[in-house]
């Protein structure tokens, strides 16, 4: 989220002697991204994107004020335009028209880039300027500039006309750096969002201006949170931050949001000093966030602040879609294996669990442990309002109606890569997808993966290559004793690069068929009190409660746009025996999910766990105390049934503990938390 506090000016500017440091070459990154369009959904994802497509996010721009204006100009809103929404939604809606081909969005994405680019002013400005007299800030453009490299990427025939009018604007932002100025505390914590754009036009379209470009990042970074220091075992939180002092005076440091964005800030630097501190203060900046706030559904606690391990704390939506975006260029730099691995929890888990099935309605906050669904009272969120984690149209606030559909689109083009000498392909992110690539200038390739994953274990890709060429796939950290076959040869033992994680296969001209099964098994992960969570590869388990569905408000714009009550409606307080857990998997008849698929009893997947009633209390009308330890049954044994988490609204994943039997069972277990 963002607050209105624009006027109160934050302004960390320094004299910089910035030509013995800085290096105008950039360091390599370890893998290159491919153009939106070369990779596509299919199958089941395909459906996923098409149901974001008929839910708010395709219909937005029809209603929904922060972004329907028809001259895209709000020129005295906080929200509209360039100032948040409409750059929010432009970033997410040029993929997510793209890649479900929908020829109204994509129109309406166009227009809007034709509407800012025709109104830039003299100086090289992109923004509101009517009606308004508060000074120019920097952050709100950023994610324009991200949906405008996609655009570019898609149909390069729109190169020229971007490019030119983003160097137009780096000049004037160059100049206010240093003139100390555009710089609120929004560009203060997401200056690494605009590195990453001058690193585009730096590795694609310098027009000779290297210099120019690098002394702008390198200014950005100095009138910017220090993240190194943020996210060192010196400053780092380890627990919620409510009643903390932050050291640096910017409380906005650790606002979860500025912080997902942030974990890109150190790869991105690296690329300007390279300097391996950087790279080494990157990846303790990822163990630190989710060892001390990381959650199960992959994503972190914070509730507009950093919240630490509760299960009753809450993760903003926007969090999740940014960390998700910061884990894929993480890997990127750095090809660590942990990143991708992650990044796909989160997708599977945290994103489809927070949003309705339906994809009209979404929370501003989830809670992995979440009996109700409410107005709450009290209120667990020390820093957020009673009503955020009600699924309707702008719980909260509204920014992440605007920000949320750049999850899916992102996380589909960047689930391929391919290596920097361009001879390589990758299939990073694992799922059903369609991926078209022109290799080393000449390999025209084709990838067509069919699969149910993460509902199922085995990935078949067909591969259609012009040349022989090297094909790598990511192996997760959790696969037990896989394998991989080509054509209808034997099954051969997984034997993936131990850091990141990539399988390398040969793959001849014409046509080859690989056979990917990727076993594991279940995983009990130890929480705060003694309790449990239940995974199995990338997705976490819980007990979907059953829910009472009331309709809060419907917004008179339309109809969809409706604000849903969810109260339980069966008894929720279980603790579970770890050791009887077992998995079960149904084969889809058709070989096809129904669609939507995140929701009560639709995942094909399912966990069983022996269980009992115990006394747990309420901390308040509407959310869970923390699990019982030690607790006693105060019914009988039964067998209860876990599902995905993203397929649950109400919930409880973080699980007391019960032993009645002997022994560990069949799944494994690992130290507290899961942080890798
Ligand atoms: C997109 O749709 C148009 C027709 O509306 C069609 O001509 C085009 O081939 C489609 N593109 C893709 C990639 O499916
Ligand atoms: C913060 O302080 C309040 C008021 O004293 C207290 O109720 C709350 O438990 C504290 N939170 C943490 C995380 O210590
Ligand atoms: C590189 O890292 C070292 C150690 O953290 C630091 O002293 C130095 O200033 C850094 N150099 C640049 C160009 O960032
Ligand atoms: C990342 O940091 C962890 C400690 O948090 C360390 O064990 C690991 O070796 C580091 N990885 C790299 C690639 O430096």
């Amino acid at each position: 989220m963002r607050r209105r506090s624009a006027t109160t000016l934050f302004i960390l500017c320094v004299a910089l002697a910035l030509d013995t440091e800085a290096k105008y070459e950039l360091a390599p990154k370890r893998f290159e991204t491919l153009p939106l369009g070369n990779v596509r959904p299919a199958g089941w994802l395909y459906d996923q994107l098409q149901v974001q497509t008929d839910g708010v996010a395709g219909h937005m721009h029809e209603f929904y004020d922060l972004v329907s204006k028809s001259d895209w100009i709000g020129g005295d809103s906080y929200y509209s335009y360039l100032e948040e929404a409409g750059s929010y939604w432009f970033n997410a809606m040029v993929p997510n028209g793209v890649l479900v081909n929908n020829s109204v969005i994509n129109k309406k994405t166009q227009e809007f880039l034709d509407y800012v680019l025709d109104h830039q002013d003299e100086t090289g400005w992109l923004g509101p300027e009517v009606g308004t007299d508060k000074p120019r800030f920097l952050w709100g453009r950023y994610p324009f500039f991200f949906g405008a490299i996609q655009l570019v990427e898609y149909d390069p025939s729109q190169t020229d006309r971007v490019v030119d009018a983003l160097h137009k604007f780096v000049k004037v932002a160059n100049k206010m750096l240093r003139n100390c100025e555009g710089v609120d505390k929004w560009a203060a914590t997401r200056w690494e969002d605009f590195v990453l754009v001058l690193q585009w036009l730096h590795d694609y379209h310098p027009q000779g201006q290297q210099e120019l470009l690098v002394d702008t990042m390198v200014r950005l970074k100095w009138t910017g949170v220090p993240w190194e220091k943020v996210f060192s075992e010196e400053y780092f939180p380890t627990g919620p931050v409510e009643n903390l002092t932050n050291p640096f005076g910017m409380e906005l440091s650790w606002h979860g949001v500025n912080m997902a964005e942030g974990l890109k800030a150190l790869p991105a630097t690296y690329r300007f000093t390279h300097n391996q501190s950087d790279l080494d203060a990157a990846n303790l900046s990822w163990d630190l966030m989710f060892k001390y706030h990381g959650r199960p559904s992959g994503a972190y606690a914070a509730d507009e602040m950093l919240a630490g391990l509760e299960a009753v704390r809450g993760t903003e939506l926007c969090l999740v879609v940014e960390a998700m975006f910061s884990g894929s260029y993480l890997y990127q730099v750095i090809g660590d294996l942990k990143y991708a691995d992650r990044v796909e929890r989160m997708a599977y888990n945290a994103l489809p669990a927070t949003i309705t099935a339906d994809m009209w309605g979404r929370q501003y906050l989830q809670q992995q442990n979440q009996i109700a669904a409410k107005n709450m009272t009290p209120n667990p969120f020390p820093e957020d309002g009673p009503y955020s984690n009600v699924f309707g149209l702008e719980p909260n606030y509204p920014c992440c109606t605007v920000n949320f559909p750049q999850g899916w689109p992102k996380f589909i083009t960047n689930a391929f890569l391919k290596t920097i000498d361009g001879k390589s392909l990758i299939h990073l992110y694992l799922g059903p997808f369609n991926t078209e690539v022109m290799l080393d200038d000449s390999n025209d390739v084709k990838v067509a993966v069919e699969t149910l994953y993460p509902f199922g274990d085995t990935l078949k890709a067909t591969v259609t290559a012009a040349q022989d060429f090297s094909y790598f796939v990511r192996i997760p950290s959790w696969v037990i004793g896989g394998s991989i076959s080509i054509d209808d040869g034997p099954k051969q033992e997984l034997t993936p690069d131990r850091e990141t994680g990539l399988q390398e296969v040969g793959v001849k001209k014409g046509v080859t068929i690989l056979t990917l099964e990727l076993p594991t098994k279940i995983t009990i992960e130890n929480r705060l009190h003694g309790s449990v969570a239940v995974h199995r590869g990338p997705l976490n388990y819980a007990f979907d409660i059953g829910r009472s569905e009331q309709v809060i408000k419907t917004d008179p714009r339309e109809s969809h746009a409706i604000d849903w009550q969810y109260d339980p409606e069966e008894r929720w307080e279980y603790a579970i025996d770890p050791s009887s857990v077992v998995y079960h998997h149904d084969s889809p008849v058709s070989g096809v999910l129904p669609s939507p698929i995140f929701d009560s009893g639709l995942p094909p997947t399912r966990i069983t766990a022996t269980a009992c009633l115990i006394n747990w209390p309420l901390a308040g009308d509407t959310f869970a105390s923390s699990p019982p330890q030690n607790p006693e049954c105060v019914g009988p044994e039964r067998v209860i049934t876990l599902w995905p988490f993203g397929a649950t609204k109400l919930r409880i994943s973080e699980f007391p503990v019960l032993s009645f039997g002997e022994g560990v069972g069949d799944a494994q277990y690992l130290q507290s938390p899961l942080h890798v």
